[in-house]
Parts: structure tokens; C-alpha cells; sequence
């Protein structure tokens, strides 16, 4: 079976990786991929917004199975154009994945069908929006309506934060067309948690748990990322934790996705908030986190392969998925400056020597080649994932990785799991 994988990140990377192991399958390839994944699959050079592109050449391949990656083809309908043309993919269409393109959108699902989550109000007027803000309080969360690269959600700790990014939000343009409307909603505590899950639809199966680093330093200081690193399974998800999130969160969104005739189909990722025994949603995506699915992948004990076509033909019914005992941890390698401006360019060092570690993998990510040499090209530059017995183990495991690995400016968390340890 020929296989082509969307995408070029460290989530790709690992579901290359993954896929790769399959039995089933003869080749695969990565449109656009990145050196990493190059070494184990055929990178092709179409970008991942390029949809009739990405067509002609799943038709001209013969491929049998397109993985989608990331959420912005998916939000273009490179699902419903190849399902149109007969070929077979694995991602949720684009009405589905409105689930995630849109905040209001999915923060109406979640009232409409009793999904727990912060009470809000979405807007698209400056006054209307600070009066609610005066009325609310801070802390409070301010977030632009549509796809902003992770950048889109403001914790504002003071009232004059949350109005300043309101009106740039509102009035001015950072965000264009993501940021016509807003969602204002009330501060949540806890700890937060990764919840996915491949649906068909109807059949719900939860992949094992885990839990990613969003901020930038060390103890959750600093700003937000796409994520710094990221652990599983995730022990703030009881097996309580874990029947509650699936009966109220994932159950009531599909079912309450397939009443509005928008049938979810590929892998749901619920954001939960955990306090205590409460659990909150706090967005969904419509598709695997990143750098979730590097540990989710290295545990995943049997082979994705009939998963991923089981959830394309729109059949998961008798599926099952066998996870390792293990824990896996990822640390993000980035660059320096990330997720503002940062530095690239620079060449990496010590690949060779991490690889040699065993149950270990370096998943590229922002990575680049040039004459013979592996350059950092993006913000989040590796993903070293690694198992252990024990979180202790991996976490041991994957800094050892980290310190195999340099470049000028690399920039990482040095407490990614310490949060598991704590419980
Ligand atoms: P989102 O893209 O909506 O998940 O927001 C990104 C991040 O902002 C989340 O992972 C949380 O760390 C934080 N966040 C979002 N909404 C809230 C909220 N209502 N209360 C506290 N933190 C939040
Ligand atoms: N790691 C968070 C995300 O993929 O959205």
C-alpha cells in the first residue's frame, strides 16, 4: 500500500515514522516532508495548502491512503476534494474541522450540547466587548475567532490587557480575518491535559493520554507556544478523569457534530482543563497535537495503519489499539527567540550521536538541508522522544538525547514531565 503523509513538522514526522513500520505498506511519502523524514520516506515538494497539486498527485501515484497533518488543509477541504475523486484520506472534513477553525463555532457546539466548558460571549464590536470584560473581571481570556497559528489567545491578567487586546483584535489587523470576531471567556485553573481520540463519526476510541508544555520557560513562565514538549501517558487523567472527559467531552461533540450535519471523522483532539474532578474543554482541533503525537506514537503498540483506513472507510466498529506500558517523553529543541522573531540558519550538531541512543528518536521538525548539513529553519527546530520504565526513565532517557544534540541558540525546557513526577 502507498501511503502520503501532509505535512512537515514533528507531528509528520512521527506519523512517518509510524506508518513506515507497517506490514501493510510498500512506500511512503511526505508532501512537503523536511531532512528528518526524508530518510525514511519520499519527500515531495508540494506545499500543504496546495490542493490540486496534492490531488494530481495521489491520482498519478496511485496512492492508497493520504494522512492529513496539519489543520489548514484540512479547513481548505482537502477531504471533501478527495473524497470527491474517489481517494481514500484520513482527516475530518472541512465543515467538520470547523470544530477547530472557528472558536465561536465551537464554543456554541459545546453550549448547544451541554460540553463543560468556560461560560463566554463572542463579539465583533469593540464597546459591546469591554463592557462585557468590565462586567467579567480579570483574569480573564481574550481569543480571535479563527486559525492564528497558536498565537490567537491572550490570558490577560488586567482588565486594561484584555481591552488593549480586544481592539487589536477588533480594530486593528494582526489577526486579519481570524480576529472579526472574538471570543471573551472566564479564567480557568487546573492543570491541562491532551484528550484524543480517532472517531469515525459514531465509534469513539481514546488514544492514551498525555499532556503537553504550552509556555515557553521553565514552570509555565512565559509566553505561549505551539508546545515545548510533551508526555504520556498523563497521570492528572484518572481513569475517573478519563471516563468523564469521554462521556460529557468526546461523546456529546460527536454526536452533537453529527446533529449538525457535520459528521466528525478522523482524530479529535479535545484542550481539557482539569481541577480536581471537574473537567473543562477548552478548544478542540481536528487533528493530532504536536508535540503530543511524538509520544502518543512512540507508545502506540500496534500498527496505525488499519486504524487510520478504518477511519477513512468510516468503519472504526472492532477496532482496538494496544499501547505500551512505557512512558514517553518529548523535549522540544527550538530556536532561540521562538515564538517571537528567532534566528535560523544555524547548523546542528550531535544528530548522529542521539540517534545511537536506543528507544530514542529525534524527530525533525523546523529543520533544513544544505550541502551535507542539518540546519535549524524553524521555531521548533526537534522533537526528542524517548520511552522509559518509568516518566523518571524517559525524562532521564530524552535529556540525554538533549544533551547529545547543540546549535548556537538552541533554546529548551529543562522540566518537560516534571509535572507527571509530581502526582
Ligand atoms: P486554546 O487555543 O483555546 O486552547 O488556548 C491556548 C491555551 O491558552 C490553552 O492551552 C491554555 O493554556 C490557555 N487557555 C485557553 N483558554 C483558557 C481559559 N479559559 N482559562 C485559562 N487558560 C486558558
Ligand atoms: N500542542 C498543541 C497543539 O498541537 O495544538
Amino acid at each position: 500500500m502507498k501511503i502520503l503523509v501532509i505535512g512537515s513538522g514533528g507531528r509528520e514526522h512521527a506519523l512517518v515514522w509510524k506508518i513506515a513500520q507497517s506490514p501493510l505498506v510498500t512506500k511512503v511519502y511526505c508532501a512537503p516532508g523536511n531532512p528528518g523524514i526524508g530518510r525514511i520516506a519520499e519527500n515531495v515538494e508540494i506545499k500543504v495548502d496546495d490542493l490540486p497539486a496534492l490531488l494530481g498527485f495521489a491520482k498519478r501515484e496511485g496512492i492508497d491512503l493520504t494522512v492529513v497533518g496539519p489543520e489548514l488543509p484540512l479547513s481548505l477541504g482537502i477531504v471533501d476534494l478527495f473524497e470527491e475523486y474517489g481517494l481514500r484520506i484520513f482527516g475530518a472534513r472541512r465543515n467538520a474541522a470547523l470544530i477547530e477553525a472557528s472558536k465561536a463555532f465551537s464554543k456554541d457546539l459545546m453550549k448547544k450540547y451541554g460540553i463543560p466548558t468556560a461560560a463566554y460571549e463572542v463579539f465583533t464590536e469593540v464597546e459591546p466587548a469591554v463592557a462585557f470584560i468590565d462586567r467579567v473581571g480579570a483574569p480573564i481570556v481574550v481569543k480571535a475567532d479563527g486559525l492564528a497559528a497558536g498565537k490567537g489567545v491572550i490570558i490577560a491578567a488586567t482588565r486594561d490587557e484584555a481591552v488593549a487586546a480586544v481592539t487589536e483584535m477588533l480594530a486593528g489587523n494582526a489577526f486579519g480575518a481570524a480576529g472579526s470576531r472574538v471570543v471573551i471567556e472566564e479564567f480557568l485553573t487546573g492543570e491541562e491535559a491532551s484528550f484524543l481520540a480517532f472517531t469515525d463519526g459514531k465509534n469513539i476510541i481514546p488514544l492514551a493520554s498525555a499532556q503537553d508544555h504550552k509556555a515557553v520557560f521553565d514552570g509555565d513562565r512565559g509566553p505561549n507556544t505551539g508546545g515545548m514538549g510533551a508526555y504520556s501517558p498523563a497521570p492528572v487523567v484518572t481513569s475517573a478523569i478519563h471516563e468523564k472527559a469521554m462521556a460529557e467531552v468526546l461523546r456529546r461533540t460527536v454526536d452533537g457534530m453529527a446533529a449538525e450535519g457535520r459528521p466528525y471523522r478522523g482524530v479529535l483532539y479535545a484542550g481539557l482543563m482539569i481541577d480536581g474532578d471537574s473537567v473543562k474543554t477548552l478548544e478542540f482541533n481536528a487533528r493530532f497535537g504536536d508535540p503530543e503525537c511524538q509520544p502518543l506514537l512512540m507508545r502506540m503498540k500496534s500498527d496505525i495503519v488499519p486504524v487510520l483506513l478504518a477511519v477513512a472507510e468510516g468503519d472504526l466498529s472492532g477496532v482496538e489499539i494496544e499501547w505500551h506500558d512505557k512512558a514517553a517523553v518529548c523535549v522540544v529543541l527550538a530556536s532561540e527567540g521562538y515564538p517571537g522573531d528567532y534566528r535560523k540558519g544555524d547548523e546542528i550538531f550531535g544528530l548522529e550521536e542521539a540517534a545511537r541512543i536506543e528507544e530514542l528518536f529525534v524527530f525533525h521538525a523546523g529543520t533544513a538541508a544544505t550541502d551535507g548539513r542539518i540546519v535549524t529553519s524553524g521555531g521548533r527546530v526537534l522533537g526528542v522522544t524517548a520511552l522509559g520504565d518509568t516518566v523518571q526513565d524517559a525524562i532521564d532517557r530524552a535529556y540525554r538525547g538533549v544533551a547529545a544534540i547543540s546549535w548556537e541558540g538552541v533554546h529548551y525546557r529543562r522540566d518537560i514531565g516534571r509535572k507527571a513526577l509530581g502526582r
